[in-house]
């Protein structure tokens, strides 16, 4: 099969998109066609090497854990899916990953594709509507009223984010760059703050949680945005427990696993209307390497998706 594989680690041209063995199923796995998969900024930190001690992954590696496809086989145990199922999923991180036309994932992290919405767009939302959820809801507790601000609220995780609190009932603040206020107000933010613009962020205060995307200076400057008891909730970079107590505020840090019970979730508010995909770049898998090239600029709009089989 082909696959977008690294043997080295290192720049996006370390990117080999070449044959590979078709992955071989244990009893608890699912084998998956794939038809789309997706890239989030994880899949060049990894290619980078920047996670090499803490996932120890053997080489050749193939990148990506976003997918969207169809079942071609399932293992001894597996009841839960047969052959033809449409599934998308977020598999661990530990094992090969997405960007091939195959890819073996435990059925325990799989969750039937939304039925309104196209395999492309399916595999763009696993990684990020997770994120987005174990933050907001899991973490940081959010609910019905609550005003909430969203750090890059076009980014991929944000605009989910974005999405999913309004979907929750939260008054929505969202900061991006002037030339996306418009798209973020289309996604169901009811407040964009221009982020480059000091005054605009520094109005935004008596906040009941803020999701920091982005970490360094924005999380440092988050803190003020929250009102007593607010809670700082960050996938970039842990906040100190201690500036938290000293503020008489509450934070928290994630880093996500693979979540099937949150992808039947998000795959119902998506049926519902509630959450639409934003895909702001399309690639075929032989372009993997311009994908991660754009992805790493941190401009992007959105969630890149890759063509990995046919529909
Ligand atoms: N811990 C976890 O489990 C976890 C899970 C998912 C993601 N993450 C991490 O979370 C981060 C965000 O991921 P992502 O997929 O959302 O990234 P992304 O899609 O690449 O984010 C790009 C967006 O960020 C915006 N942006 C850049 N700088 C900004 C700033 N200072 N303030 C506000 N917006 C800004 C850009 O908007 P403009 O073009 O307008 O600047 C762009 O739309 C990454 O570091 C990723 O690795 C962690």
């Amino acid at each position: 099969m082909k696959a977008a594989r690294i043997h080295a680690y290192g720049d996006p041209d370390v990117i080999r998109v070449e044959d590979a063995p078709l992955p071989a199923i244990g009893p608890d796995d699912v084998l998956v066609r794939t038809v789309a998969a997706s890239v989030n900024p994880v899949d060049w930190k990894i290619r980078r090497g920047y996670l090499a001690q803490m996932l120890a992954h053997p080489l050749p590696l193939t990148l990506g854990w976003d997918v969207s496809g169809i079942v071609e086989q399932v293992g001894a145990h597996v009841t839960a899916f047969k052959p033809g199922d449409a599934v998308y999923s977020r598999p661990d991180i530990r094992r090969n990953g997405t960007y091939a036309e195959y890819v073996a994932i435990r059925a325990a992290e799989l969750a039937p594709k939304p039925a309104t919405i196209s395999h492309v767009e399916a595999a763009s939302l696993p990684l990020v509507s997770i994120t987005a959820w174990e933050a907001l809801i899991t973490t940081a507790g959010l609910t019905a009223g609550q005003r909430v601000l969203i750090h890059a609220g076009a980014g991929g995780v944000g605009s989910i984010a974005v999405q999913l609190a309004k979907a929750k009932g939260a008054h929505v603040t969202a900061t991006a760059s002037a030339a996306k206020a418009a798209l973020v107000r289309s996604l169901g933010a009811d407040e964009v703050v221009d982020y480059r613009d000091p005054a605009a962020f520094a109005a935004a205060r008596d906040l009941d949680i803020v999701f920091d995307t982005i970490g360094g200076a924005t999380q440092d400057a988050s803190w003020d945005m929250l009102k007593p008891g607010g809670f700082l909730v960050s996938i970039t970079q842990p906040p100190q427990p201690e500036r938290a107590a000293a503020e008489g505020k509450r934070a928290g840090f994630v880093f996500i696993d693979p979540s099937a019970p949150i992808l039947r979730d998000i795959a119902t508010l998506v049926d519902a209307g509630k959450i639409r995909p934003l895909i702001g770049g399309e690639y075929r898998l032989d372009h993997a390497a311009l994908a991660h090239a754009a992805s790493e600029t941190g401009r992007t709009t959105g969630k890149i998706v890759l063509y990995t089989g046919q529909p």
